[in-house]
């Protein structure tokens, strides 16, 4: 952590803290805090100076900031080395152009909007400025094809816990890659892979996580089911804080690939388990009954011809 973020950090913690308590604790000169403090405001951030008490935050900009996200991290290595945009087509499309040229596990891509925010099946994701969350980080994971299909599902589990965290909300997962507050998606996940020359072998997993923070309106075509933690709680989190929540979880979620563990809190967090749902799959449409997700994060499903198992790959489930 750079003397900016410690700098920040101790803002945020404390009410007001003078110049020479931060030198102290944080062992730097009191040119080098006053330097750090220069650095914060020139990003935004609103620090006031009173002679008698020191600083005092005032107010952090309306922009997600490097500094914003790394003051919460606690990652060995996600989010250690990161890009943040303004402004991308697709945080997606930019981390895998990153992960093709060699970006490290765990790096981190974030915008604070895309013009081409990438959803499932094609679909597009509304993703608009001062908002939301756009995410995407890059894995590598050393195990085979098959296991890497569940890093959506620990991805789910992963942004679950930290909007709850942070918003105090009970956050469902619609498997596999949709997080709902009460009725509404506040969330949708995107995994894309890369494989390397050598057939099968898998180079990289990008994983997009979207998430709607703020109280917002949102198009037409998408009031009926889209719905943001703002709306849903009355309750904005920090979007710099929320970023690093996650990347916090996708760590330790991580870290469950090989046993799985993290998909018991998959199956305590349903909203299909038990329901009648309609499976979309290549063009067709056919009813069914949800039954329980199994141990490699495919779902169950009675239709009327018998049991099936559903992989989330070509796969798309609507609530009857
Ligand atoms: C879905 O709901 O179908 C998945 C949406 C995934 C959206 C996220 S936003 C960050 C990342 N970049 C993208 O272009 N898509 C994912």
């Amino acid at each position: 952590m750079t003397t900016k973020d410690r700098v920040l950090r101790m803002l945020t913690e404390e009410n007001a803290v003078s110049g020479e308590r931060l030198g102290a604790e944080l062992q730097v000169s009191r040119n080098a805090v006053w330097k750090a403090v220069s650095q914060l405001r020139q990003e935004g951030y609103r620090i006031g100076a009173a002679p008698n008490r020191g600083y005092r935050l005032l107010s952090a900009p309306d922009r997600l900031t490097e500094t914003g996200i790394r003051q919460y991290l606690t990652t060995e290595r996600f989010g250690r080395e990161m890009e943040i945009h303004d402004r991308l087509d697709s945080t997606n499309l930019r981390a895998k152009t990153l992960a093709a040229h060699g970006a490290p596990h765990g790096f981190l891509v974030a915008a604070d909007s895309q013009s081409a925010g990438r959803g499932r099946l094609g679909r597009a994701f509304y993703s608009p400025e001062h908002a939301g969350i756009y995410m995407s980080v890059v894995l590598r994971p050393a195990c085979a094809p098959e296991k890497a299909s569940m890093i959506t599902s620990l991805a789910a589990v992963a942004a679950a816990r930290a909007v709850e965290k942070l918003s105090g909300a009970d956050v469902r997962i619609k498997w596999v890659n949709d997080l709902y507050i009460g009725g509404r998606k506040i969330c949708g996940i995107l995994s894309e892979a890369g494989f390397g020359m050598e057939a099968g072998q898998l180079d990289y997993v990008v994983v997009g996580i979207g998430v709607n923070v703020r109280k917002m309106e949102f198009p037409p075509e998408l009031r009926e089911i889209a719905g943001s933690v703002g709306n849903e709680t009355g309750c904005e989190p920090d979007r710099g804080r929320l970023t690093a929540e996650i990347l916090n979880e996708l760590e330790k979620a991580y870290g469950q690939l090989e046993t799985g563990e993290f998909l018991e809190e998959s199956r305590r967090r349903p909203n299909v388990i038990g329901r009648d749902v309609l499976v979309i799959r290549n063009g067709e449409q056919y009813p069914a009954r949800a039954l329980e997700i199994d141990d490699q994060g495919r779902l169950v499903v009675r239709t009327e011809k018998g049991t099936e198992t559903l992989g989330s790959g070509e796969v798309s489930l609507k609530l009857r």
